[in-house]
């Protein structure tokens, strides 16, 4: 019934084999770590989304009424013919959008992109009964390394919403916007949305709410070890932890052992120690300041056309295009 398509470039099979990577470095290294992006199984999403509601944790709708707000603006500067949207998930913030390139625009298709099969062939079949006529074609990829598996031809805008920019370090920062310029013709465009730098009163509750939601879904990441990896973590012996590293400008969450424990990963014949009050990082949330991030873009061969903010400045979007 509907025109959607869907590209696999990432199987469940790739997914393991890629957390088992991150889980063996990151279990193995000093200080311990493991990589965000292993928060959002069926579960995780689940409780992102739940999340996103929190009275605390303010970026998701800050961005989307900063984006109702805009919306029409970005269309009429943009003229995009082909919508990107890397992390697409649900789509839910793209139908703005998406009716918006489409009323003000000559927009032709929409290429949202995730690690989800599941979350993308749901939201690109809504999006395409949504807007007959729009050419749908889903990629399941991981966005850090499959931006090579995005279409190329009509001009094109690269959307990457919700702040997940700051999951991030600096160098992956540099390296994802440089290969986004890379994949991008001169005056082709990326919309970015990114949360800023505000009092760490209001931003540490957003990451450490009152309800424990949040605390919930930080230990998950050891739910998807158990599940994926035959691990055997107690997930319950682990205390949340999200702090404002003021020097480096960012949320870090952590998970703290609440006492000593002995941890067998079986699939990677692994035992791993932790001792009491050992605490591993878990997810970093950069927030940024408009000059730097502008910098960032132009060192990745960007020049910044415009930036939008809400008015308590805590969340920005930011236009770009590629350089010739
Ligand atoms: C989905 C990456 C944008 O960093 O704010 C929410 C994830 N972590 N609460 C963020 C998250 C803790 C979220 N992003």
């Amino acid at each position: 019934m509907t025109s959607a398509t869907l590209e696999i470039h990432l199987t469940d099979e790739d997914l393991t084999a890629a957390l088992r990577e991150d889980a063996r470095r990151g279990l193995t290294a000093t200080p311990k770590s493991l990589p965000p992006k292993w928060f959002y199984d069926a579960r995780g999403s689940e409780l992102f989304e739940q999340i996103t509601e929190l009275p605390e944790y303010y970026p998701t709708r800050t961005e989307w009424a900063l984006l109702e707000r805009v919306v029409g603006e970005i269309a009429r500067t943009a003229q995009a013919e082909v919508l990107v949207e890397l992390g697409a998930g649900s789509a839910a913030k793209t139908r703005l959008l998406l009716s918006a390139l489409n009323a003000e625009g000559p927009l032709k298709t929409y290429v949202p992109q995730d690690v989800s099969t599941t979350a993308l062939r749901a939201a690109a079949d809504q999006v395409a009964s949504e807007f007959p006529g729009l050419a749908v074609h889903g990629v399941v990829s991981d966005f850090t390394d499959t931006l090579d598996n995005l279409p190329r031809g009509g001009r094109r805008m690269i959307a990457f919403l919700g702040g997940t920019i700051g999951n991030l370090i600096p160098r992956e920062r540099a390296e994802f916007l440089a290969g986004i310029h890379d994949v991008l013709e001169p005056g082709e465009q990326l919309l970015i949305g990114a949360g800023l730098v505000i009092d760490p009163a209001v931003l540490v509750p957003a990451y450490d709410d009152a309800a424990g939601v949040t605390a919930q879904f930080n230990r998950n990441v050891l739910r998807v070890l158990n599940n994926r990896l035959n691990a055997d973590f107690d997930p319950e012996k682990f205390a949340h932890i999200a702090l404002w590293d003021a020097e480096r400008e960012w949320i870090e969450m952590r998970l703290e052992a609440t006492e000593a424990m002995t941890v067998t990963v079986r699939d990677l014949d692994l035992t791993v120690e932790f001792a009491a009050g050992e605490q591993m990082r878990t997810e970093i949330s950069a927030k940024f300041r408009r000059a730097g991030f502008e910098k960032e873009l132009d060192t990745a061969g960007f020049a910044t056309e415009q930036v939008w903010t809400d008015p308590d400045q805590r969340f920005a979007l930011f236009l770009a295009e590629r350089r010739y």
